[in-house]
């Protein structure tokens, strides 16, 4: 079995952030959103993935390379234009071959692994008819997904993406399992009103030619990252899983404190500071006389002082001095916030290199 990864589309739900870089490459708990896709799939099993990349391709390859990282290979297939989900499949063709594989969302986060998913489609793949699996998760806002229609035998009957009248509150999750057939049902629908080949039609042309969609309510949480909100209620989920570690090369004064699972790495420092974890600092980070957290991932290089930070995600080489209280935020790299006084609290959402003055 195979994996297919989309990286490619533009982010424009994450901009300013995504002028500059790919919506996939933004760090949750300090690591890109795009490597726990990777990572989930290697430990499912699968040793060669394909990715999908736009105009953010020489980024996403130069972070993620050619898999060794992983012990795995990793082949790149441009897409030229933002031209659908389903569009991606056609242009994988040659990759995908004949094999079945998992078509994976690459801003996509979910909590459930998916060793468990593979597993038991290829179990069912072996007893019985299966084109394909969808997995869908009860939301309170359907028409931002794709929906689908499930009757009481409980078979998928429908559907549809981002209805303005949503028929179901079941939205269809970033992850899917298919057999080569969908390749068929890529090569037969035709662009929604959007200009996309959906991958949401591909699967309803599946089941109008009376194929076998199967799906699987997904357990845990699932997030679509795309937005600043949904990646920072990720963070704090990811960061509520984490255990303390400090490295040997880490230094923490006498007069910091440190409660709760808080992670430092080399070469950061830490003075006249409390730390009150889930946190997570990266390397060569320098902290001074400030409160930090709970829920905030500090990349590698950013230098604090004087102030308060929490439920916040900050890129590499950020800045931030006598600003108050920074809360709700994701800074992009090399940001810098200073401020003069204590009293106030900012939510932000920076593009890279931003230059804030709070007065
Ligand atoms: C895409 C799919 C949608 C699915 C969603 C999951 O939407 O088109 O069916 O529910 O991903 O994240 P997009 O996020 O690209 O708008």
């Amino acid at each position: 079995m195979k994996a297919l990864i989309l990286a490619g589309g533009s982010g424009t739900r994450l901009r300013p952030l995504t002028h500059t870089s790919a919506k996939q490459l933004v760090p949750i708990a300090n690591k890109p959103i795009l490597f726990y896709g990777i990572e989930g799939l290697v430990e499912a099993g699968i040793s060669e993935i394909g990715i999908i990349t736009g105009e953010t391709g020489t980024e996403v390859r130069q972070v993620v390379g050619n898999g060794s990282q992983w012990g795995i290979t990793i082949s790149y297939i441009p897409q030229h234009e933002p031209l659908g989900l389903a569009h991606c499949v056609l242009i994988a063709q040659d990759f995908l071959g004949n094999d079945d594989f998992v078509m994976y969302l690459g801003d996509n986060m979910l909590e459930q692994n998916l060793r468990d998913l593979v597993k038991d489609f290829k179990n069912k793949r072996t007893n019985s008819e299966l084109d394909c699996r969808i997995l869908l998760k009860k939301v309170a806002n359907p028409s931002s997904f794709g929906v689908a229609v499930v009757n009481d035998a409980g078979h998928v009957t429908g559907l549809v993406e981002k209805p303005e009248n949503p028929p179901s509150d079941l939205a269809l999750v970033g992850v899917y399992l298919f057999t080569a057939v969908i390749h068929q049902a890529v090569a037969s629908i035709v662009p929604s009103a959007r200009g996309e080949l959906e991958i949401t039609d591909a699967i309803q042309w599946l089941i109008e030619q009376g194929l076998a969609v199967d799906h699987d309510i997904l357990e845990g949480w699932w997030i679509d990252t795309g937005k600043k909100d949904p990646l920072l209620e990720c963070n704090r989920l990811v960061l509520g899983t984490i255990n303390s570690s400090i490295n040997d090369e880490a230094s923490i004064s006498s007069n910091s404190v440190i409660n709760g699972p808080v992670q430092v790495g080399r070469q950061s420092s830490i003075a006249g500071s409390t730390i009150t974890g889930p946190v997570v600092i990266g390397e060569n980070v320098t902290i001074e006389n400030c409160q930090i957290g709970p829920y905030a991932s500090i990349g590698d290089g950013c230098v604090l002082s004087s102030t308060t930070l929490d439920d916040s995600v900050l890129l590499k080489n950020c800045s931030i001095s006598m600003a108050g209280r920074i809360t709700s935020s994701l800074l992009g790299r090399s940001s810098s916030v200073t401020g003069t006084t204590s009293a106030t609290t900012t939510s932000l959402m920076l593009g890279d290199d931003s230059i804030v003055e709070l007065r």
